[in-house]
């Protein structure tokens, strides 16, 4: 019986800090607010907001890089490329194969998911569906985003933009048919499509004639179609209905209990709402890992750059039992359950 093990974590985030004071001079915000309400104090933005160089796939590049390194493999050996982000280079094609030719793999399969701040949750189901099959042994599954170059700084867009930032991370997920080896014990994913607009950015969608609009009558596309739209209060209340939801089939599926858990990784939406959750399943500090604090809601990376950092700081050991869950735009959410 094949099983799915991390073999390495990798993480990588532009230099440029930027913090609540610095956006309060941008728009009309305080670091109170963005502090009470979310958590977040700050977050990393690419230096320059039209670079073309520091882009979604080079964030990915980099902690593809570092994950590989810890896992101890080349790129060589990759034999499949899994790559979710909302924040693409290019409208398509799509990250995967520019990660492809960025790594200098071999020219192995490079898939895309979009899934949003649910899409590492995604690729990693797939990726485990793929290596339980025996198709693929050692894939690559990367979750990246660089958000800054298409948030609203005005005061229009304070309800939103204080919350994301740029950042990235990476698992490689291997075969392994060692019988102490770790495993994906449980994996689940949603969907419910009819609350697509409380989350979304519309601009360029096929639903939202681009081209016609933007070359005959551009001064009609408003910023509420070119920036991400949320309504906040909407999504919050689902979150926290959703996340007890999804971890609880998780353990259910693979027969735990939460006091069984040794870590739990949540999407980094709002700290907020990591801690209704925490509250919700009775889970200890210890055992639950924050970084929103210094990098906001990377999306897709959040939690792939949680999960690097906290084997980075020894908080996740090898047999310990933990779970990664997220909710986001679509709406979508799931849980992916493993011994690491
Ligand atoms: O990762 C994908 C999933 N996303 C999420 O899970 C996010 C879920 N939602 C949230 O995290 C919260 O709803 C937000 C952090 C986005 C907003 O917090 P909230 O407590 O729901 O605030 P609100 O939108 O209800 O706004 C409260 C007030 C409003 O003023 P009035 O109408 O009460 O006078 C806003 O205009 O706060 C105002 N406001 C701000 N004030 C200062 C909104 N944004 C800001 C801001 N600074 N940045």
């Amino acid at each position: 019986m094949l099983k799915s093990i991390i073999k390495g974590t990798g993480h990588f985030v532009p230099e440029n800090v930027v913090t609540n004071e610095d956006l309060a001079k941008r728009m009309s915000t305080t670091d109170e607010w963005i502090t009470e309400r979310t958590g977040i104090k700050e977050r990393h933005h690419r230096a320059n907001r039209n670079d073309s160089e520091i882009t979604t796939a080079y964030l990915g590049c980099k902690a593809s890089e570092m994950a590989m390194k810890n896992a101890a493999i080349t790129a060589q050996e990759i034999d499949h490329i899994i790559f979710a982000t909302l924040s693409s280079d290019y409208f398509f094609p799509g990250n995967g194969v520019l990660l492809q030719e960025m790594l200098g793999c071999r020219t192995i399969g490079a898939l895309d998911v979009r899934n949003q701040c649910s899409g590492f949750v995604y690729a990693m189901s797939v990726a485990n569906a793929f290596i339980k099959s025996g198709l693929y042994k050692n894939i690559l599954v990367v979750g990246a985003e660089i958000h800054s170059f298409g948030l609203d700084f005005s005061d229009a867009g304070r309800g939103i933009s204080v919350i994301f930032g740029d950042g990235a991370g990476a698992v490689v997920l291997s075969a392994s048919e060692d019988e102490n080896a770790g495993d994906i014990l449980a994996v689940n994913l949603h969907s419910e499509g009819k609350y697509a607009e409380e989350l979304c950015t519309k601009f360029p969608g096929s639903k939202f004639g681009w081209s016609d609009r933007m070359h005959l009558e551009p001064e009609a596309v408003t910023d509420h179609e070119i920036y991400p739209i949320m309504n906040g209060n909407f999504v919050f209340k689902h979150a926290v209905t959703r996340f007890p939801e999804t971890i609880a089939e998780a353990l259910a599926d693979a027969g735990k209990s939460v006091e069984d858990l040794d870590l739990f990784i949540p999407h980094q939406a709002n700290l907020r709402i990591s801690q209704f959750v925490q509250q919700k399943l009775g889970l200890p500090d210890e055992k639950v890992f924050n970084n929103i604090q210094k990098y906001g809601n990377t999306t897709a990376a959040s939690i792939p750059l949680a999960l690097s950092e906290a084997v980075e700081q020894g908080r996740l050991k090898r047999g310990d039992l933990l779970c990664m869950s997220a909710f986001g735009s679509g709406f979508t959410w799931g849980s992916v359950l493993l011994n690491y």
